[in-house]
């Protein structure tokens, strides 16, 4: 992968804040002259399933055949990879979904093979926290909204980070979005992306 900047996967349970991290990172990149170019996973599979003549909103993505999310996320990383380049390529997405068939990975062999991903970020904070982002976002339809629910997800997404960490031979960072520390978060993530160039 000679000439191509590194692809950092940043993932956190639905709710923790990754988005909002995220867009800190952006402009904390643009500050600091840090070129990064930040992709969301869930973003690119709306897109492809409208192609295909889907108009979904993004909490029913995960409602769709298991089959057909396979089909789409596949696609979506083939598209995501071609979007690698000089600039550090971070990618907004999911060590799982919980899918009407079970938990899924959201970044299987195929998808690992596609990005060549060299560092993956769990974006985490206490699961009373993520519990009432939850169930302050009106915007979003979930249907894991205790406590307990979002302890469960914080479990799951290590146990899949440390399963992908070992299939790409790849080390794992967590930085913590605690309440009104998005801030220091995004800064967090912008120093351990700077240490791959
Ligand atoms: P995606 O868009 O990634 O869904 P999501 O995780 O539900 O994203 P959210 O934006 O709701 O959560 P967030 O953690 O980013 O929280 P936010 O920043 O909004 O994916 C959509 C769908 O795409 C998935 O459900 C799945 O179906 C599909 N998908 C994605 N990747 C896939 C893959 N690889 N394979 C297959 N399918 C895939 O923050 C939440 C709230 O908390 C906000 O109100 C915010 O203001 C607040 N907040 C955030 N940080 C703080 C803080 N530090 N202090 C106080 N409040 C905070």
């Amino acid at each position: 992968m000679r000439g191509l900047a590194a692809t950092i996967i940043v993932a956190g349970v639905p709710g923790v804040g990754k988005t909002t991290v995220l867009q800190e990172l952006e402009a904390a990149g643009q500050r600091e002259k840090v070129p990064i170019r930040i992709v969301n996973f869930g973003d690119v599979m709306s897109h492809l399933f409208k192609n295909t003549g889907k108009d979904l909103h993004r909490d029913h993505i995960r409602r769709q055949r298991i089959s057909q999310q396979t089909r789409i996320q596949q696609l979506a990383a083939r598209k995501i990879a071609k979007m690698r380049g000089k600039t550090s390529l971070v990618v907004d997405t999911h060590m799982f979904v919980r899918t009407t068939d079970g938990i899924w990975p959201g970044t299987p062999r195929r998808v690992l093979d596609a990005l060549h991903p060299s560092l993956i970020v769990l974006i985490e904070a206490g699961p009373d926290e993520v519990a009432k982002r939850r169930l302050l976002d009106g915007t979003r339809e979930r249907e894991n909204e205790t406590v307990e629910d979002a302890k469960a997800d914080l479990e799951w997404s290590r146990y899949m980070a440390s399963a992908i960490a070992v299939l790409a031979g790849i080390p794992i960072q967590v930085v913590s979005n605690h309440e009104g520390h998005q801030h220091q978060a995004a800064k967090d993530l912008l120093r351990l992306i700077e240490k791959l160039d």
